[in-house]
């Protein structure tokens, strides 16, 4: 039920939103395939950064079918960068099944949007409100931040248990007829004005409604608890050249980067690796090789993922005679050269290290 409460808080945001929105690509457009894309995309990412991958993906797969037809290693290479690549999989796959199962259209219905794999309640209600005018809330991060501290709710938002507290209410907002320039006004407004750490109070149109500003307890809202502390990897690669090339393998499932490509890996649960246990290590993987061929890293690489925290080192090892057969087949190894190595989906910090040790020099 829309209250007069609730009837002024979104016309405020619908007038804050007229006065003050950015002009984005995917806000033209009621092209349900642009628009997933965006969302997918600004799912991991700020708009800011977010744009050029929107842009490359639109100008590189115009169209969901080129998507669906577009080989693996060349999405995840547009992909890189962003992280979190089970998204760029699962879109992949998606894009399939939506030209295989739906001749190519899009779902029209939220509930039938929630089916299509990687769709979740936000990404769906997002291609339903902005595609279809579908009444349903989007419930992002912005959103919930902009809700908990005008209704002053302190219910904890990384509680899975609060989405419906505050997906209820989100969906009361909603004004009739307006579910597609409300939501982007809620989520503008969450990303412009209502921003984590320094909200614009001063100036903003819902300040006497505001529970948070009338209670001194902007920094407190919303709510979040702490996510447990990353779990440290200690990542030890040996990058193995030949004439040229260097040997990667694709990643598999079941570990982080799955169909990324990186290099013969040894992991440890020590950051400092004695070079002896390492040269010990690739003896026994059917590897010996002398010390004095062991280029010792240059320096520590890290990574930060949200459960992982990833410190690798790279020791570079010149081969005077390629891999043997059985290690190939073994390790997965296979040797590319620079020109393949820089087509290929890798992780963000394997890059780095190609452009540091001036393996690759256009990154
Ligand atoms: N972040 C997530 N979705 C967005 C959108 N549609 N516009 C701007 N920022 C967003």
């Amino acid at each position: 039920m829309q209250t007069a409460a609730h009837q002024h808080f979104a016309q405020t945001l619908l007038g804050w939103y007229g006065r003050h929105k950015r002009s984005l690509p995917w806000r033209d457009t009621t092209n349900p395939y642009f628009i997933w894309l965006s969302e997918v995309i600004l799912q991991q990412t700020r708009v800011a950064q977010g744009l050029p991958y929107y842009e490359r993906f639109v100008a590189a797969y115009p169209t969901v079918q080129d998507l669906a037809a577009a080989p693996q290693d060349e999405v995840l290479r547009l992909w890189q960068g962003l992280g979190y690549y089970s998204r760029a999989r699962n879109m992949h796959h998606t894009a399939q099944l939506v030209v295989e199962k739906y001749g190519g259209q899009f779902p029209d219905k939220y509930e039938e949007l929630l089916k299509l794999k990687g769709v979740g309640s936000y990404t769906a209600a997002a291609i339903a409100a902005f595609a279809f005018k579908e009444q349903v809330a989007v419930l992002d991060g912005n959103v919930f931040r902009v809700l908990a501290r005008v209704f002053g709710i302190s219910d904890d938002i990384a509680a899975p248990s609060s989405r419906k507290i505050f997906q209820k209410l989100a969906d009361e907002l909603v004004p009739a007829g307006e579910p597609d320039t409300y939501n982007q006004a809620i989520m503008e407004f969450g990303a412009i004005q209502c921003t984590p750490l320094m909200p614009d109070c001063l100036f903003c149109p819902l300040q006497q409604s505001c529970f948070a500003f009338n209670h001194g307890m902007v920094q407190e809202l919303p709510v979040k608890s702490k996510a447990k502390a990353a779990r440290p990897r200690f990542f030890h690669y040996i990058v193995f050249e030949l004439d040229g090339a260097f040997y990667l393998r694709k990643r598999l499932e079941g570990d982080i980067w799955q169909g990324l490509y990186d290099f013969y890996l040894y992991e440890s649960d020590i950051k400092d690796l004695p070079e002896e246990q390492l040269l010990l290590e690739l003896q026994e993987a059917g590897i010996p090789v002398q010390k004095a061929l062991l280029q010792p890293p240059a320096k520590d690489y890290k990574h930060i993922l949200s459960h992982q925290k990833i410190n690798a080192r790279f020791y570079r090892i010149k081969l005077k005679t390629p891999l043997k057969d059985e290690v190939l087949q073994e390790t997965r190894l296979a040797p590319y050269n620079v020109k393949k190595i820089e087509a290929l989906p890798k992780p963000v910090l394997i890059s780095s290290y190609l452009k540091d040790a001036k393996i690759l020099v256009y990154l």
